[in-house]
């Protein structure tokens, strides 16, 4: 099997600690590694044949210093001009492997995301390896909490299951909070955790079939017998991303599929969107408060903060529910709540210059 890692995205509601350069994925936001080396750690049981990396050129540097310690598995780094969003970093890498092994089968993780069983998620990865072969694109599925917006929703067919993988009825991308109730309540929904595996001759049909402008600009992509070598593909990565549309796989082609499956996936998820989502994560002390990388915080009549402290001594005075962000040249103070507003303040700054 092959791992896909997504990795090129902006992270804009990790401000101020995630930053162009260093994103979400390149950052350690519980301490340790970064989100990114874990990501990677956790495939390892499974022995993949080759791990590649897609990411944004801005970020390739970091991520190939950052990797350079892992051994054992081949790790190739593709560096995207820009970002085209996720349909044609998957599109590239699954062409890539296709050249190689067109029935190979690849798992699309992406770099941000929080698991904390491991053996669990590699034991559903395996099981959805045995679908993918049978020419499904799978994906993992998490039971719902909320009516969240930010998520994809996939309506399973479960009636005679007891296990999937499920035939999925109908995969809905980030609905509207009306939509999201609704499913919410139907009961036989997830939410698409975002992690993908089907075999690369698969998805590169489900392109050709929904995205053709996308699958004729990779079908220029000229291969030399030692595919492995990317470098050679530099300059024709370049070339075809001039002329590509951002798209998301899931509105480009899993929206549209109708051969996708469901495995519901419980390894303890998280996709630690914002801020506001590391306490789902981390632990809390007895007043509420999480504190990553503060050297102590002291709390008077306060609770249910974050705070991410850069080593230094936070102290909380009458204030619940915030979020405060300490770093060398920013600070950032926000209400929970308003935590997905954090990417306003990356737009002002880069309406700013
Ligand atoms: N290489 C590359 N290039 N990676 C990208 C790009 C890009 O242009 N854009 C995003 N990514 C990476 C991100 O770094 C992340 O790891 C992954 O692709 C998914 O992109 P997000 O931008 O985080 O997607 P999302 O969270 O809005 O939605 C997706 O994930 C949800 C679960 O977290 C969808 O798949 C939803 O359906 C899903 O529910
Ligand atoms: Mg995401």
């Amino acid at each position: 099997m092959y791992i896909v890692i997504l990795a090129g995205g902006s992270g804009t509601r990790f401000w101020p600690l995630s930053r162009k350069k260093t994103p979400k994925q390149l950052m350690s936001v519980f301490g340790g590694k970064s989100m990114l080396q874990r990501t990677l750690e956790r495939v390892l049981p499974l022995k993949p044949k080759r791990v590649l990396i897609v990411t944004n050129a801005m970020q390739a540097e970091e991520t190939t210093r950052q990797l350079e310690y892992v051994k054992g598995v081949p790790v190739d780094i593709i560096a995207e001009p820009v970002a085209r969003n996720t349909a044609p970093a998957i599109g590239l890498a699954a062409s890539i492997i296709a050249y190689h092994d067109p029935d190979g089968v690849m798992a699309v993780l992406p770099a941000d995301h929080y698991i904390s069983e491991e053996d669990g998620f590699c034991r559903v990865i395996t099981q959805g390896r045995n679908a993918a072969i049978n020419g499904y694109l799978v994906t993992l599925g998490i039971t719902p909490t909320r009516p969240e917006t930010g998520y994809g929703y996939i309506e399973a067919d479960n009636a005679f299951r007891q296990h999937g993988p499920f035939p999925v009825k109908r995969f809905v991308e980030k609905p509207n909070r009306e939509k999201a109730l609704e499913f919410l309540t139907a009961g036989n929904f997830f939410w698409n955790s975002g992690m993908f595996i089907w075999k690369a001759c698969t998805i590169l049909d489900g392109i050709s079939r929904y995205m053709p402008p996308l699958a004729v600009s990779l079908s220029k992509l000229v291969f030399s017998e030692s595919v492995w070598e990317l470098r050679d593909l530099k300059p024709q990565i370049e070339a075809i991303y001039g002329e590509i549309g951002g798209e998301s796989i899931d509105f480009g082609v899993m929206e549209k599929a109708d051969n996708v499956q469901v495995i519901p996936a419980d390894f303890g998820w998280s996709d630690v969107g914002s801020w506001s989502a590391i306490p789902e994560v981390a632990d809390a002390d007895d007043l509420g408060h999480v504190a990553i990388n503060a050297k102590e915080v002291i709390s008077v009549d306060a609770g249910d903060c974050l705070v991410y402290g850069d080593n230094r001594l936070v102290a909380l005075v009458g204030v619940k529910d915030l979020i405060v962000v300490n770093t060398p040249d920013a600070l950032l103070v926000c209400p929970k709540e308003r935590a997905q507003d954090v990417k306003k303040v990356v737009e002002e700054l880069e309406r700013r210059g």
